[in-house]
């Protein structure tokens, strides 16, 4: 598919499954080697994050455990600067490796309210993993300590990324047109 409809607004294709699919398993297999031995725990906010963070993690083949977090900012196809923890952590975080999985890097805004809400915990270490990040250069692009792929600037969907809610399972992903 070159082109979707989603809602009132069209996309195109920016980078198909195969292409993220590469890049994934090489993330997935540099965690693996990072963290052996650190018996880490993936953090995956939601929504954003589910599908990347499915594949990703299957890739990472060391003892690791999951929890799951959501916060939201997004309406639509502007960040509204509210962020807030919906539902939290169920592991515990004192003294373990932790790794936060986040869908795109845009402000940072999202990694760096979680990863201050960590750190009270006294994790031994947090680090962030996203799947996209836009080339344009922000400040607090150096927030962020792996990236899947650099994308080009503009709103996309696919891939666990939703416009209003439509678009996160998309195989590829796409740019608003
Ligand atoms: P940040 O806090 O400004 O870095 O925003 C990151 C969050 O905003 C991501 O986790 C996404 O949920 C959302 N977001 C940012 N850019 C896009 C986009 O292009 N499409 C869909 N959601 C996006
Ligand atoms: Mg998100």
């Amino acid at each position: 598919m070159q082109q979707v409809q989603v809602l009132d607004k069209s996309f195109e294709l920016l980078h198909t499954a195969q292409e993220i699919q590469r890049h994934v398993k090489k993330l997935g297999k540099k965690l693996a080697t990072d963290y052996a031995g650190k018996d880490p725990v993936f953090i995956v906010l939601l929504n954003g994050a589910f599908i990347f963070a499915a594949d990703l993690l299957r890739q990472v083949t060391i003892p690791a455990t999951i929890s799951f977090v959501r916060i939201a900012s997004y309406q639509g196809l502007t960040a509204t600067g509210n962020l807030k923890t919906v539902f939290g952590i169920t592991d515990k975080i004192t003294g373990r490796h932790i790794i936060i999985i986040d869908d795109i890097l845009d402000t940072g805004q999202t990694l760096s309210f979680l990863k201050n809400e960590l750190l009270p915990e006294a994790p031994l270490s947090v680090k962030t993993v996203v799947c996209f990040r836009r080339k344009i250069k922000h400040e607090t692009d150096r927030l962020t300590d792996y990236v899947c792929l650099e994308i080009e600037e503009g709103f996309v969907i696919g891939y666990g990324l939703d416009y209003n809610g439509y678009g996160r399972h998309l195989k590829d992903i796409y740019r608003l047109k």
